[in-house]
């Protein structure tokens, strides 16, 4: 098969669908790859180190009009004018956003949305949420601590002793683990709040506290379960007194990281603008979740903003703040993905039964096959 890499159109974005290290990959396995010139640049993969790997330089129209195009986010108006249709299109499609999948359907595209994947051992390797996040958890605690006026670990010196910064992060998912382990490492006191009672261990097990916010029915309990992996929102009397508690424990924080996502749904509120107004003078707060309206409603998407003292960092795409690696790994897990749809041959073989192939086919002859 003839593989597209485009260069990703929008602003900020800095990662790209493959690297040097795949495209040699796709080759050995026979297909034939057209990367868009300067696809890599921005995440520092230059069109060179492509030529040499074996692949094509092209055009945008090339790159979008081969029959597997590997994205990383969907493409717009003007790019899915050049996908053909009966194409094949991975990428992070975006399986909440129903009129971009519909419109998607609509150039006769066969596209595949890599974050729609189930939650499962075998999906793992093309997990790009879990790759992603990671990263993004990783680089918010690196962008607090150099927002932060003072240092993050305790430092004893002749001029007297530091006080070790206090980090609290809310959401305790991939993002969230990883922020803790981050802070951890830099030498901060870690405490993380989640409502999945399964990542009460996990927390502790990275040396942090869990801010524990007991269940006081069956109903709280059940919920709490989540799905899939995922939570599923609260009832309201968890949520206030999860507030209580975040707010009490803000007021003491040097440094909020926020991560808590609900599948398809904005962001829960969990850090109030009162939280916010009572937080000591020169705190950060990171909002992951700024995307999905965030989980403090002060934060301002793509923004680093001070309010009551307090800066509030608003980026939504850290990943690609860290490109060279996220293309890596996102690279990785579009190699995995296309094992299931293509085979060694260079030909197409997608297997139609497989389950990560059925969670993530969002459309195909030109229907809507499943919106979120
Ligand atoms: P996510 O990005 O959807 O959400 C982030 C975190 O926010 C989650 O831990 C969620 O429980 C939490 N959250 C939601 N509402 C909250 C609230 N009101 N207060 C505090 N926290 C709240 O989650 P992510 O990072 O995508 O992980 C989802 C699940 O998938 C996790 O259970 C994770 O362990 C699991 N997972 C499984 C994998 C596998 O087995 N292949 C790979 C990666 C993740």
């Amino acid at each position: 098969m003839h593989i597209g890499i485009p260069r990703e159109r929008l602003s900020g974005e800095a990662r790209v669908a493959a690297t040097p290290e795949t495209v040699r990959k796709y080759l050995a396995n026979k297909h034939t790859v057209v990367v868009e010139q300067g696809a890599g640049i921005a995440a520092h993969y230059p069109d060179a180190a492509y030529a040499e790997a074996g692949a094509q330089l092209g055009d945008a129209a090339q790159a979008l009009g081969a029959d597997i195009v590997l994205k990383v986010r969907a493409p717009d108006a003007q790019e899915r004018q050049h996908i053909k249709p009966g194409a094949l299109l991975v990428g992070m499609l975006d399986p909440f956003d129903a009129a971009g999948i519909a419109a998607l359907a609509q150039t006769g595209v066969t596209a595949f949305a890599l974050e729609a994947a189930p939650r499962i051992t075998r999906a793992q390797s093309l997990d790009v949420l879990s790759s992603q996040a990671n990263l993004a958890g990783y680089k918010a605690v690196l962008l607090a601590a150099n927002q932060y006026g003072r240092l993050i670990p305790m430092m004893m010196t002749a001029a007297g002793t530091l006080k070790a910064a206090r980090v609290v992060v809310l959401g305790a998912g991939v993002a969230g683990l990883q922020a803790i382990a981050t802070a951890k490492r830099l030498g901060a006191v870690v405490e993380a709040s989640d409502v999945r009672p399964a990542a009460k261990e996990q927390i502790e097990s990275l040396g942090a506290k869990f801010i524990d916010v007991p269940f006081e029915t069956d109903e709280e309990r059940d919920i709490a379960q989540g799905i899939g992996g995922y939570a599923r929102p609260m009832p309201a009397s968890w949520m206030t007194r999860q507030a209580l508690l975040v707010a009490e424990r803000c007021r003491q924080a040097d440094i909020v990281i926020s991560t808590a996502l609900i599948p398809g749904r904005p962001a829960p509120v969990l850090i109030s603008a009162e939280t916010v107004q009572a937080m000591k003078p020169g705190s950060v707060i990171v909002d992951l979740a700024v995307e999905r309206g965030g989980n403090c409603p002060l934060s301002e998407k793509d923004k680093v903003v001070e309010k009551h003292g307090v800066t509030l960092i608003g980026y939504s795409n850290l990943p690609a703040m860290v490109a060279t690696d996220a293309s890596a790994l996102y690279a990785r897990n579009v190699l995995d993905f296309m094992k299931l749809i293509a085979n060694a041959d260079g030909q197409l073989a997608i297997q139609q039964e497989d389950e990560i192939i059925t969670a993530c086919l969002m459309c195909a002859d030109g229907k809507v096959i499943r919106s979120a």
